[in-house]
């Protein structure tokens, strides 16, 4: 029985190997990590992670021929094929902080992998990792939080170096999307998708700020040229901004890569695309401030949604960070309602930010409960249930006058100011 080893297991590393157990009964995948309460986690009916489908998958081979464990060397040193997927976040200090991948997860993995080897392994680097100069396979995952099961099961795209990695995808994808390159046009290919689709994201961002400006709407703006077959309908929802723990970090990466090569034009261009993001939430909050008569100080908001997207419980560069932080710059206290985030994550994501914010943060498991006496109502993440709230009743519950304001453009803008909302919508007529 071949044996695979996974070193890392969070949203890539859990999901990729639960699909690769499920498609390949043949295999033994152990999911190792350094984590005691992530791997308990895995084991027990609350996994760590919240991604559709992946329950069902991970009960199907839980025990069967999927395993998670902390007992990393043991499970390294009897494997034949292991993957890395360890965190490569952006460096927060030192050299090129705030542009460059932090590596030391990934060093470790891999001083710990050759350490205690005794058999000839594969390893096959599963993390965001440009430019490691290793005699070993880069099959950087391309999956999307939210939709990992789906994504797994039909992928687009897919990176291979031996026969043995394509025998195991072999199982489900079919081969013409199995991709074989040199190793930096598939870390490129990587780093380039995720700055591309980002790049989607601040042009039509941009353009909304150009539609209130000159009132047009964006949605009509971005499905008009979505029928355009060369451009396309995907990610050209104006939003908030993106977040998630990859567009930033690998458009970083990009940019540190072509700094590197003395490409600064290069460089620049897709500093551009974090820039437009940035402005994006500093551009909602100033919106909520003026419109809720130039101050905040001491009024209640409600924030619907924290997790960076919808149907996962993931925060990683969430745009609502910025937005809270931006809310409790200017002294609002905050009521937070996310469907799967906890309060636990929620007040450690507002640690930097000061002390004193802890305070003016209250996190609570209804919409209703955090919009009771609130002046102004933002929706931050693009939950399908916020589109069906009970808005009247919100109303008669919050403070006169009432603001929504909405980062997702979910809501119905007319349906809302019937009941006499004022409605701030990204990218639209107010
Ligand atoms: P994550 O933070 O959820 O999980 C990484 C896990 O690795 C953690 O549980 C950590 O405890 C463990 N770990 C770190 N060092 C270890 C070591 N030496 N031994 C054992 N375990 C160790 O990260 P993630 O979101 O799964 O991302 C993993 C990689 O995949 C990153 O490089 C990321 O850029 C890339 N990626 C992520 C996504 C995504 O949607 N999250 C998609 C594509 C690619
Ligand atoms: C993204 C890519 O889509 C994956 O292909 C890639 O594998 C992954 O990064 C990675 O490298 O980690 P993910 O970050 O999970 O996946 O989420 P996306 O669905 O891409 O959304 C990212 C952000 O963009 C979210 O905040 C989302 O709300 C925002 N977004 C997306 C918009 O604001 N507008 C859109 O039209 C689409």
């Amino acid at each position: 029985m071949v044996k695979i080893c996974c070193i890392g297991a969070g949203y890539v590393g859990g999901s990729t190997m639960a699909v690769i157990a499920l498609k390949c009964p043949a295999i033994e995948v152990v999911v190792v990590d350094i984590s005691k309460p992530r791997i308990e986690a895995w084991n027990s009916d609350q996994l760590p992670i919240y991604e559709p489908g992946l329950d069902d998958v991970v009960k199907q081979c839980r025990r069967r021929n999927l395993f998670f464990s902390t007992d990393v060397e043991k499970h390294v040193k009897e494997a034949d094929i292991i993957f890395v997927s360890v965190n490569t976040p952006t460096k927060s200090r030192g050299l090129v902080a705030g542009k460059a991948a932090d590596l030391t997860y990934w060093e470790s993995a891999a001083r710990m992998i050759a350490d205690v080897s005794k058999s000839d392994k594969i390893v096959v680097e599963k993390s965001t990792v440009p430019g490691i100069n290793y005699q070993i396979l880069s099959n950087p995952e391309l999956l999307a939080e939210g939709t990992a099961i789906e994504d797994l099961f039909k992928p687009d795209r897919g990176w291979k170096a031996v026969q043995a990695l394509k025998d195991m995808y072999a199982h489900w994808v079919p081969e013409d999307r199995i991709l074989t390159t040199n190793l930096w046009s598939a870390e490129l290919s990587k780093l380039a998708a995720n700055a591309f689709l980002a790049q989607r994201i601040s042009s039509v961002n941009a353009i909304s700020a150009l539609c209130e400006a000159t009132g047009a709407n964006v949605c009509e703006v971005a499905y008009a040229i979505g029928k355009d077959l060369r451009i396309g309908p995907k990610f050209l929802n104006a939003s908030v901004g993106f977040g998630g723990s990859c567009f930033q970090k690998d458009i970083l990466n990009l940019v540190y890569i072509s700094e590197c090569n003395g490409l600064p034009e290069v460089a620049n261009y897709w500093k551009q695309v974090i820039k437009i993001n940035d402005y994006q939430k500093s551009w909602f909050v100033n919106r909520a401030v003026s419109s809720m008569f130039n101050t905040v100080a001491g009024k209640k908001i409600a924030v619907l949604g924290f997790a960076f997207k919808k149907d996962i419980g993931d925060t990683r560069e969430t745009p609502a960070i910025d937005v809270c932080k931006g809310l409790l710059g200017d002294k609002a206290q905050i009521s937070i309602y996310d469907p799967q985030v906890t309060e636990d994550q929620i007040q450690r994501d507002q640690q930097p930010t000061s002390p004193s914010a802890v305070k003016q943060v209250s996190v609570v498991w209804d919409a209703y409960e955090a919009t009771k006496g609130a002046h102004g109502l933002c929706i931050l993440t693009e939950w399908d249930e916020f589109k069906t709230l009970d808005y009247q009743k919100i109303f008669d519950n919050m403070q006169k006058p009432t603001f929504v304001l909405d980062g997702r453009n979910i809501v119905d803008g007319e349906k809302l100011r019937e009941i006499d909302f004022i409605v701030y919508s990204i990218g639209k007529p107010l």
